[in-house]
């Protein structure tokens, strides 16, 4: 299934590049954005819920939202494609993760240094001073996709808190996009695991990767087929794959 000339390339890559989206969390139970009955942007209205001015016209409905989110986070379980990620750190020279996600599932299967280029649900701060609480929120009971929840106050300023994810309309964080685009730059292959590689600038990351020479493998079940030299896809769930890419790198 995976083919020998890709074998070849991740067992003598120095530098692996993985870059996921929201489809290496999808069998863990958490919704993708774009998947067409399941994804969260088919279901909500993304200018409603994830802008500055949606938080600054109606800060309880995004904050409910994204507690909605944090919530079912919290609740789901790091899957083989999270586990096998985590584990390929060990049979490789070097390796980056860079991840669009706003979960914690690659650090819960063991993942070290994640560059999250989208931010971190779980890392709220003040949307007057940018502090963040000294102490982990706790989690709101059960809240629904819909249902509202005034944000808590920053006990430094008494602003109020806003999740700590980049919304539309926003720049990504400076140090993880550079981390990023200079691993892609240096890598040489690249897994891109589970994105619709819509969202600029993360979806340069494996632009970059490609432009410099390194081999670029999709991983998606829904995929378009790469006709490109040193360019893959396998077109299976990240759960499948990842393993499978773990086994051939090992050699088991
Ligand atoms: P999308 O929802 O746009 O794309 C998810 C991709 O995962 C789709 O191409 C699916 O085909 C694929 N997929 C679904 N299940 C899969 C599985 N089991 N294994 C592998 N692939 C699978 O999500 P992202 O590309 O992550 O931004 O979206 C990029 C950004 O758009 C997100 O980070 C978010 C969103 O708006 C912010 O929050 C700033």
């Amino acid at each position: 299934m995976i083919p020998d000339s890709l074998i070849c390339a991740l067992r003598s890559a120095r530098h692996v590049v993985v870059f996921t989206g929201a489809g290496v969390s999808a069998e863990s139970g958490i919704p993708t954005f774009r998947d067409a009955l399941s994804g969260l942007w088919e279901r909500f209205d993304p200018s409603e819920l994830a802008t500055p001015e949606a938080f600054r016209r109606d800060p309880a409905l995004v904050w409910g939202w994204y507690e909605w989110r944090r919530m079912q986070v919290l609740k789901a379980r790091p899957n083989p494609a999270h586990v096998a990620i985590a584990e390929l750190a060990h049979h490789v020279p070097r390796l980056t993760l860079i991840t669009q996600n706003v979960d914690d599932l690659h650090e819960r299967a063991g993942s070290q240094g994640v560059i999250h280029l989208h931010g971190n649900l779980h890392r709220p701060r003040c949307f007057a001073c940018a502090r963040e609480p000294a102490e982990p929120l706790p989690v709101a009971e059960e809240p629904e996709g819909g249902r509202r929840l005034e944000p808590p106050r920053c006990s430094h300023c008494g602003g109020q808190l806003r999740p700590g994810v980049v919304w539309f309309g926003e720049s990504l964080p400076v140090d993880a996009l550079n981390a990023a685009f200079q691993a892609a730059g240096e890598c040489d292959l690249l897994l891109s695991v589970g994105t619709s590689g819509v969202v600029y600038p993360a979806a340069e990351v494996p632009h970059r990767a490609r432009d410099a020479g390194a081999t670029v493998v999709h991983v998606n079940p829904q995929g378009e087929p790469t006709a490109g030299n040193r360019e893959y896809l396998i077109a299976l769930p990240a759960g499948e794959a990842l393993p499978e890419l773990l086994r051939a790198a090992s050699g088991a």
